[in-house]
Order: C-alpha cells, then sequence, then structure tokens
C-alpha cells in the first residue's frame, strides 16, 4: 500500500514515502543517508508520549541510536526561545556536518527543525516524519523552514530541502477529528487549485478516507504530495507559481490574526474557509460559475468542516478591519494585495487585480449572516 513521491530538484531530490507502518520502518529508510548510525530528532512532548518508543524501536532494527528532545506542544514552540535550546542541543548531541536530524511531529516542529538543520554548521542533512496530515500533505515538503517573529508568522526562515520524507499515515490515527479535518483544509486546496478530478474523487471518497480507509488515505496524500511536488520543482522559491499554494490563505491569515492565533480557529479550518471566500470573490468578479463556491461549501460541510465565518466562534471585526489585517500579509508586493482566484474548479490563478471593494462586499455579506 506505499506509494513513493519522488520531488526531482537536482541535487536536492528527495523521495516521499506514503504509507501506513513507516515509523516503525524508519530504521530501513534512513540508512542509506547516514555516515554513522545515530541521529537527533526533535519532536515535540505529545507525539513523544505517543510515538517516539515506536520510532526508537524502528530505528534500532537497522542498528541507529537515537537522541531525542520533545519540545512543548504548540505554535508557541515555532519562536526564538525554544529553536535556540533546540540549536543548542543538537549542538551538545555533537551532531557534524554529515549527520542527520529527524523532524518527528506536525507543522511546528517540521518548520523549526528544518530551520535548525538549514542553519546548523551552515547546513546539515534532515528527514521529515510528519505526524500530522498538514505536515504530511504540505509543511513537510517543498523546503519552506523557518520559526515567527513577534511581527508575524514564519517571518524568519530559509529554504532548505529535507533529504527524505516518511508519512506514515497510520499515525493519523491517533488525530483527533478536528485535527484531521483541519489537515483536509489543505487537502481539499490541491483540487480546487489544479486538478478539478482529484476534487471529483474528494467528493466521492474523502468522508471513507476520513473514517480511517488506509487506501484511500494514501491516495489522497499521495495525490496531494505530487500537486505540491510539481508546482515546487517549478518554482522553487516562489517567485511565481508556489503561490498557487496559498489559494484560500489571504483570507486564512486575516482570520486567524483576528482570532488571535487561538484555538478559535485552527490554520487548516482557516484555509477551508479562505477557499471558499476565494470561489466566491472569484464568482463575483465573473471569473467562475455562481455553482462553484455553492460546490466547494457542500463538499466542506459535507466533511463536517467549517465552511462560513458564522462557524467562527466569537466576534470577528469588521470588513473593513478584516481587509486591513489582509494588509499585513507576507504575499502583499509594493503595496498591493495578491489573491489566488479561480476561472473555475481545479483552475487557480494569482493576481493583484482585485478590486477592495468586491473583497469588502463578500466579506460584509458573510459578517452579516454570522449577527443575523
Ligand atoms: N505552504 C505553502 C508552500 O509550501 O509554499
Amino acid at each position: 500500500m506505499q506509494k513513493t513521491v519522488h520531488v526531482p530538484l537536482d541535487t536536492r531530490a528527495y523521495d516521499v514515502v506514503i504509507g501506513p507502518g513507516l515509523v516503525a520502518e524508519a530504521g530501513k529508510h534512513i540508512a542509506p543517508l547516514l555516515r554513522r548510525k545515530r541521529v537527533a530528532v526533535l519532536t515535540d512532548e505529545t507525539v513523544a508520549g505517543l510515538h517516539l518508543d515506536r520510532l526508537r524501536a524502528g530505528l534500532a532494527a537497522e542498528g541507529i541510536e537515537m537522541a531525542a528532545l520533545a519540545l512543548p506542544a504548540g505554535e508557541s514552540t515555532k519562536g526564538w526561545a525554544q529553536f535556540s535550546r533546540a540549536v543548542e542541543w543538537l549542538l551538545e548531541q555533537k551532531v557534524e556536518r554529515n549527520d542527520v536530524v529527524v523532524a518527528f511531529g506536525g507543522g511546528v516542529i517540521g518548520d523549526l527543525a528544518g530551520f535548525a538543520a538549514a542553519v546548523l554548521r551552515r547546513g546539515v542533512r534532515f528527514v521529515q516524519i510528519p505526524t500530522s496530515l498538514l505536515a504530511q500533505v504540505d509543511s513537510s515538503v517543498g523546503g519552506k523552514t523557518g520559526i515567527n517573529a513577534p511581527q508575524g508568522k514564519n517571518l524568519i526562515g530559509a529554504f532548505h530541502q529535507p533529504s527524505l520524507v516518511l508519512a506514515d499515515t497510520e499515525i493519523l490515527s491517533t488525530l483527533t477529528t478536528r485535527d484531521f479535518l483541519a489537515g483536509y483544509g489543505e487537502v481539499v486546496k490541491y483540487g480546487l487549485l489544479g486538478d478539478a478530478s482529484f476534487f471529483d474523487w474528494l467528493e466521492v471518497n474523502a468522508p471513507a478516507m476520513a473514517e480511517g480507509d488506509m487506501a484511500l488515505r494514501v491516495e489522497a496524500v499521495a495525490r496531494s504530495v505530487q500537486m505540491k511536488a510539481d508546482i515546487v520543482v517549478r518554482d522553487e522559491t516562489e517567485q511565481g507559481d508556489r503561490a498557487l499554494l496559498n489559494l484560500g490563505h489571504t483570507f486564512c491569515h486575516a482570520l486567524e490574526a483576528a482570532t488571535g492565533y487561538s484555538d478559535r480557529l485552527m490554520h487548516g479550518e482557516g484555509v477551508a474557509i479562505g477557499c471558499a471566500l476565494a470561489f466566491e470573490l472569484s464568482s463575483r468578479l465573473g471569473l467562475c460559475s455562481q455553482e462553484d463556491p455553492s460546490r466547494v461549501r457542500a463538499h466542506l460541510k459535507a466533511m463536517g468542516m467549517k465552511t462560513d465565518l458564522a462557524d467562527i466562534p466569537g466576534d470577528l471585526p469588521s470588513a473593513a478591519e478584516l481587509v486591513a489585517l489582509m494588509g499585513q500579509d507576507k504575499k502583499v508586493v509594493d503595496g498591493q494585495l495578491r489573491f489566488i482566484l479561480a476561472r473555475g474548479i481545479g483552475e487557480a490563478f494569482v493576481t493583484a487585480d482585485v478590486p477592495a471593494a468586491k473583497v469588502l462586499e463578500v466579506l460584509e455579506e458573510e459578517l452579516a449572516h454570522k449577527v443575523g
């Protein structure tokens, strides 16, 4: 049931292996990368409690020793304090230039560990073993690494590609439904941005996949990763096409800021709502049919996901304030907001040519539903 997606980036090429039981087999996959049979693992306390023994056993099966540092779970770990703790720990572990660091966790650990590997001794190799659906389909692939600054999310970082990604689809069974569905927001994004047939497939198969069908999970993760790999290979450092991966993110980042990056809205939930809003906006601009945003919402609702601003608990700022929060997004270029819009399902494109009045109109109507 295993699938492999190759990311062909010349000297930085690597494989993403996807399937159940990969943590237990980690040693077999990692051994060919090692000069000496020793790895340093960065993880978080939750993942360590649930899965670290299995990773240790999987490495030991190939005679690989492991030292591990478990950081606190949660987004607040992704800052300078835990980053310097991690880098100093790696130095204490005497990690050398030819050694391999393992990132074992969700997006926070993957981003932080990848950035630590990028700067340690001017760059050591690292392996991603993503444990959340979001990390498996998005953040572990493509080499974006980094931490948050007080001024904003992901503002400090480096492009540093992993040497291998092991996406164990069995480990996803320990996620809460909310975490799983938040990750699913990124899966559906791939269908919406570039592959209508994948969206058709998800409409039919995603309910059984969320219920735990392993073959469907492997297929969904592999198709998502393949699409991400294709885009990253075209545009590794986001000079153009890679921005398509930000479908739904301009709205999402404003909503995350408006909810204080709190439990009220998880990133993947914001992406799902943001995708619905991006299609609504596209339809209002006459770019796609009116049926498209309805179809996007219907699928998200069928999956039990948040789809509208009304689904976010608590008060939200006004439409104008949300637009102002969008202006602080990283994707602003020369003061121009950039949106990912769509000419239909699977046909997204990047544009800076969006009248602010239309964005306001869409948000005002959404907020009216929330109040009403
Ligand atoms: N998560 C968006 C990207 O990797 O470019």
